[in-house]
């Protein structure tokens, strides 16, 4: 069964994707695709965004989503991932999934006769690219340009690795010592950079990172699932924070990007996050867009 785990799981489909998420936000599709469907939503941490954009989306299209927390749902108790994924098959037509371990949703996948959608792990959070691209498309025209990550090797900068190396585009990250991005992604996403000639760079070095940046891109420094190395983490992440000092350092006319929920104070200063350069409300506002068009692509027939 296809399922959306990772952003190489849809290599072939990501522009037609960000394309589709355009149309619907663009009002171009009126009809509703998923009459009839239904989509199980679990969740196994907090989220704002990613429920209400797809609880929003899959009514917006004909369906209906039912929220999940594993605090209810029997799994929390113990029950096996397999005979979760086998009944949940035999309701409903997707399964959306939060999840703390990767591992779980590939299994959850595995097990599952219907589409399962990574809706965040500790390795990936592709869903959120999808609406990353269909923003940097809308302020930047097209894919050319370099986008630098500032902080973490987390689930959202793995994706947007991935995502920007498929389409072209050129990635820095700029982390501290010991936090860069998952080995296997970077080499995936160095792989598939050659091909399409897009730049994938690791590096500590700040200012070299934001050099001719056109999006500065920034996420929390103490992801959900790392709140036990927090005192460990500010220290590390202190001198990565996104202020109008690092602004400076990249292109005049870039655009500031983060994922939300955000820290004002930590990985960015409020000046920055409520300044003119910042697009995030728009930013957030596409994961709806592209929620739908995912939804679309994943369960329509
Ligand atoms: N960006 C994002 O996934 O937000 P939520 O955690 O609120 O879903
Ligand atoms: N990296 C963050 C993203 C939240 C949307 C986390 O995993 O908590």
């Amino acid at each position: 069964m296809n399922s959306l785990l990772s952003v190489c799981d849809v290599e072939n489909d990501i522009e037609n994707i960000i394309n589709l998420a355009g149309d619907f936000k663009n009002g171009k599709i009126k009809e509703k695709p998923l009459r009839n469907k239904t989509l199980a939503m679990i969740f196994e941490k907090s989220s704002t965004r990613t429920r209400v954009s797809f609880e929003v989306g899959m009514y917006e299209l004909g369906g209906t989503a039912l929220f999940l927390s594993t605090n209810d749902l029997q799994i929390g108790r113990g029950e096996p991932i397999k005979d979760t994924a086998k009944v949940l098959s035999r309701y409903v037509d997707g399964i959306m999934i939060r999840a703390k371990k990767h591992s779980d949703v590939v299994e959850l996948a595995k097990q599952s006769d219907i589409p399962v959608i990574n809706g965040l792990t500790d390795l990936e959070h592709p869903c959120q690219a999808f609406a990353d691209m269909l923003t940097i498309k809308e302020y930047k025209n097209n894919f050319n340009g370099k986008l630098t990550f500032v902080g973490d090797g987390n689930n959202v900068s793995n994706s947007l690795l991935l995502i920007c190396a498929y389409l072209g585009m050129d990635f820095t990250i700029a982390c501290p010592k010991g936090y860069e991005i998952n080995e296997d992604i970077y080499k995936k996403g160095k792989e598939i950079g050659s091909k399409t000639g897009s730049e994938i760079i690791v590096t500590d070095d700040l200012g070299l990172a934001l050099k001719d940046a056109d999006i500065v891109y920034t996420d929390v420094w103490v992801s959900m699932g790392d709140e036990k190395e927090s005192k460990k983490r500010h220290a590390d992440f202190k001198p990565y924070q996104v202020n109008t000092e690092s602004m400076k350092l990249a292109k005049e006319d870039a655009i500031f990007m983060h994922c939300l929920p955000a820290i004002r104070g930590e990985e960015v200063t409020s000046d920055v996050i409520d300044g003119k350069q910042s697009v995030i409300y728009d930013q957030a506002e596409n994961r709806l867009h592209a929620q739908k068009a995912i939804l679309y692509h994943y369960l329509k027939e």
